[in-house]
């Protein structure tokens, strides 16, 4: 029977946190779950999206300090946020600590932005939907536009 995230947290293994990350740390979850090219970002873009942009970060932490779980939210320094980089390394996946990640760092945004003009915006894999819509985050109405060839 796996252990759920609730018992790992009381017998110390795991804590959350929502301090600076360690690029290389960043890096070698990416790796864990296959993203390729975000596992290749240079550090000083983890450095500047993380720990200097970042408008809340939740991180899982093992006794050791390993880091096994992250998620960002990055704002426009008024009322768009958008949420970026939602990992759990799979030695812990399918335990409940997404559930709690993802729920803090809602909670975090809500914190700094409490306001009804909150407006979230993620880019989240198709099959994890069903999942976003239970924290009440529901598809656009509207088609939005996205690039990363922009051509000016
Ligand atoms: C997605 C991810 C962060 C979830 O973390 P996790 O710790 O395994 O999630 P939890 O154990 O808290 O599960 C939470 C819920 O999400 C669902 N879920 C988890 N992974 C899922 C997946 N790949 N597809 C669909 N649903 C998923 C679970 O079924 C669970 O629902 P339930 O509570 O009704 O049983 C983790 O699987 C992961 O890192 N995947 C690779 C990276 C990725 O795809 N990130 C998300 C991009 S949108």
């Amino acid at each position: 029977m796996q252990e759920r995230i609730q018992e790992l947290m009381q017998k110390g293994e795991i804590r959350l946190d929502s301090g600076l990350v360690l690029p290389k740390q960043v890096a070698g979850l990416f790796e864990a779950v296959g993203w390729k090219e975000e596992a290749s970002w240079p550090a000083e873009v983890i450095e500047s999206a993380f720990n200097i942009h970042a408008l809340a970060r939740v991180t899982a932490l093992t006794k050791d300090n390993r880091l096994v779980g992250m998620c960002r939210a990055n704002g426009d320094g008024g009322y768009y946020v958008s949420l970026w980089n939602f990992v759990v390394h799979p030695d812990y996946q399918g335990k409940g600590l997404g559930k709690l990640l993802f729920g803090r760092l809602l909670k975090e945004v809500r914190q700094k932005i409490p306001g009804p003009e909150l407006t979230l915006w993620g880019y989240p894999k198709e099959e994890m939907i069903p999942f976003y819509k239970s924290f009440g985050l529901i598809p656009p109405p509207k088609l939005g536009l996205v690039s990363n060839k922009l051509n000016p």
